[in-house]
């Protein structure tokens, strides 16, 4: 579904990714695990247009995309949650919702029909949210900036579902969580990817917990990739978990 080849990408004259190449089948989890500063924010924001590669290409479900923009490639059917959830703090749950929703369509309502399509569309669409992540259902009319952490991370990821993605792109949905609050998150991620067959590319410094409910696993050092394997046999090698995943 989506193939990285050769990605190189920079920051002026920091380098940020020498030549990633990686591989997400469609309805698959996949991880990409690494140390703060291995260059996996940077990865994401090359496949989602927010970072232009200089050389190397990216192909989603078969068309090149490295070089459109984050706007075109948002409408194809990627959703790109960012590193620190990036919400309307001062908007409430359901205002965000709708924000999310806008990614959806492009182009004008000509007919009724089609607004009350709209309308239905983005109705079924916040129902589903609603079921995944009940909890932002009773606050729907809270403030965001006054959501704990982990629901704050639920609306991030609920947010990203309102534009009915095909590829979910998430970026450290553990950061400042505790353990068990992120574990149901990572239960909600996989039930999102079985039930809707949502394929999602993970990243994650949390190694333990993203190979747990990931099929594949890459691991970036210092913008190129070190390893590449199955989750378990990544999990299963003492010397992988040693020297990469710290513990
Ligand atoms: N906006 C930026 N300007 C300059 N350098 C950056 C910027 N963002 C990231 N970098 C650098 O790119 C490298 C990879 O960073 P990043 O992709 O954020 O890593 P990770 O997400 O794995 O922590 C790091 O060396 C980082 O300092
Ligand atoms: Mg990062």
């Amino acid at each position: 579904m989506l193939q990285l080849r050769e990605v190189v990408a920079a920051y002026g004259p920091i380098v940020a990714l020498h030549g990633v190449s990686l591989e997400v089948p469609k309805g698959s989890i996949v991880a990409v695990l690494g140390a703060n500063g291995a260059g996996k924010t940077s990865t994401l924001r090359a496949i989602s247009g927010l970072l232009r590669p200089r050389s190397g290409s990216i192909e989603f479900e078969g068309q090149r995309i490295d070089r459109l923009s984050a706007e075109q490639i948002v409408s194809l059917g990627m959703s790109h949650i960012p590193e620190g959830r990036q919400l309307f703090s001062e908007l409430t749950v359901l205002e965000n919702l709708r924000l999310g929703a806008y990614s959806r369509f492009t182009g004008l309502v000509r007919s009724i029909g089609e607004y009350r399509w709209r309308k239905q569309d983005f109705e079924d669409a916040l129902k589903q949210v609603y079921e995944y992540f009940p909890i932002l259902a009773e606050r729907k009319n809270q403030i965001a900036g006054t959501l704990s952490g982990g629901e704050q991370q639920m609306l991030a990821i609920a947010r990203g579902l309102m534009g009915n993605p095909r590829l979910c792109l998430l970026d450290e949905p553990s950061m400042g969580l505790a353990p068990m609050v992120t574990r149901e998150i990572f239960q909600i991620i996989k039930t999102i990817n079985r039930t809707q067959g949502v394929t999602i590319l993970l990243v994650e410094q949390n190694a333990n917990l993203a190979l747990e409910i990931a099929h594949y696993g890459y691991v970036l050092e210092t913008g190129r990739i070190a390893l590449a394997d199955t989750s378990e046999n990544l999990r299963k090698s003492e010397a992988v978990r040693r020297s990469y995943l710290g513990y």
